[in-house]
């Protein structure tokens, strides 16, 4: 059976199958409730039921007897018996998101490219982590300092958080992930942060511009946009070295050919010859300047090298793009800090 959810005050709808609870439907829908454990303990998803009734399949540990009183449910674990209205507030920027500390269990390490390491983590069981796509997590090392990496996967698929991590010669962390880094260690994560992420309230067409591995919260973004059958234009401009580089080229490629709505340019700056490459030449920021001349309507989001970012920036401006409607995050150093 499927049932429809009126989220209120916000007046959304969405349809509920009645082997899902009511949050899995809200975000396969798209749409941001909060959340933490999704299994009932940590009472993050917790709201009032308006109308309509609902089962908690699982433990509802998280709900009082004074909670129950007054109409809660947890829409992590509740399921409608019918049409529901619910009160919740949706998440519509950064700051409505809790930041949250905790460990994770490195689940699996693979090399995409000889300096590029895929990096998936385990949240303990009873932890998800919420996050808006195109966020980033902080890893909290020993002595203090802490790393910054985008999370590449997209919100509805946050069983592991996926980071696609550079491996910078000489670097306190990343020479570790590229050198004694294994599966089943510890590392502990803080997040999400970060105001790069995906403005869902436009329908303007969308230009991606990424560096490298800057590639890790486009990722996310156009997973998420995929997932929740966003009709706007996206164009992505990604940039590397060599073929190498590009070191998911083939997942872009498959978006491009099944999605109408997304655009893929790949450009190489140093191609040897054994790249055999037929395709554009030079940086990213140059392919989109030879592209398009008026950027007037457009939304940006740049995401690489602080130098492409400030290229991006200052191209896109120049070429009319409303300064509000320009998003980075520049993969600065955060040695020392
Ligand atoms: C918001 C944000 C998101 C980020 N997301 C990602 C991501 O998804 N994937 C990713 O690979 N990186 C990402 N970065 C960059 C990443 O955080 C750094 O590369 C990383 O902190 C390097 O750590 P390290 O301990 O190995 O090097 P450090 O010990 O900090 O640095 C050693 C030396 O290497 C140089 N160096 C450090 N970082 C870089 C760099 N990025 N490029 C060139 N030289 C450098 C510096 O001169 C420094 O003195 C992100 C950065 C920010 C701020
Ligand atoms: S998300 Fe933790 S109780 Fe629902």
């Amino acid at each position: 059976m499927t049932y429809q959810v009126t989220i209120q005050p916000s007046g959304h709808t969405y349809s509920c199958e009645d082997d899902e609870s009511i949050l899995n439907a809200a975000l396969r829908e798209g749409f941001n409730l909060p959340y933490g454990c999704r299994n009932g303990a940590c009472g993050s998803c917790k709201g009032k039921l308006l109308s309509g009734d609902v089962e908690h399949r699982g433990s509802a540990t998280a709900l009082s007897d004074t909670d129950k009183s007054a109409g809660k449910i947890l829409f992590c674990v509740a399921h409608p018996l019918g049409d529901v209205s619910i009160e919740c507030r949706e998440i519509g920027a950064a700051r409505d998101i809790q930041i949250r500390t905790m460990p994770c269990r490195v689940q699996r390490l693979e090399k995409l490219a000889g300096d590029v390491m895929l990096v998936q983590l385990r949240l303990p069981a009873s932890e998800r982590l919420q996050f808006l796509p195109g966020q980033y997590i902080d890893i909290l090392l020993r002595d203090g300092q802490r790393r910054s990496f985008s999370i590449a996967n997209p919100p509805h698929d946050d069983g592991l958080t996926q980071l696609h991590i550079r491996h910078v010669p000489g670097g306190l962390f990343t020479d570790q992930v590229f050198s004694s880094l294994k599966e089943k260690d510890i590392l502990r994560i803080e997040g999400p942060h970060g105001n790069f992420f995906l403005r869902e309230d436009s329908s303007k067409p969308v230009l991606f511009i990424a560096g490298g591995t800057g590639f890790a919260p486009v990722q996310s973004m156009l997973a998420h946009a995929i997932q929740h059958h966003h009709d706007r234009q996206f164009t992505l401009y990604w940039g590397a070295r060599n073929r190498a580089g590009l070191y998911l080229d083939q997942t872009a490629r498959r978006w491009a050919d099944e999605q109408p709505n997304i655009t893929y340019v790949p450009v190489l700056s140093e191609a040897s010859p054994d790249d055999a490459w037929q395709g554009r030449t030079g940086l990213a920021t140059e392919a989109l300047a030879a592209d398009l001349t008026d950027l007037s309507s457009y939304q940006v989001y740049a995401c690489g090298a602080p130098a492409m970012v400030e290229a991006a920036r200052t191209l896109c401006l120049s070429r009319g793009l409303p300064e509000d409607e320009f998003f980075s995050d520049a993969f600065s150093f955060q040695s020392g800090g």
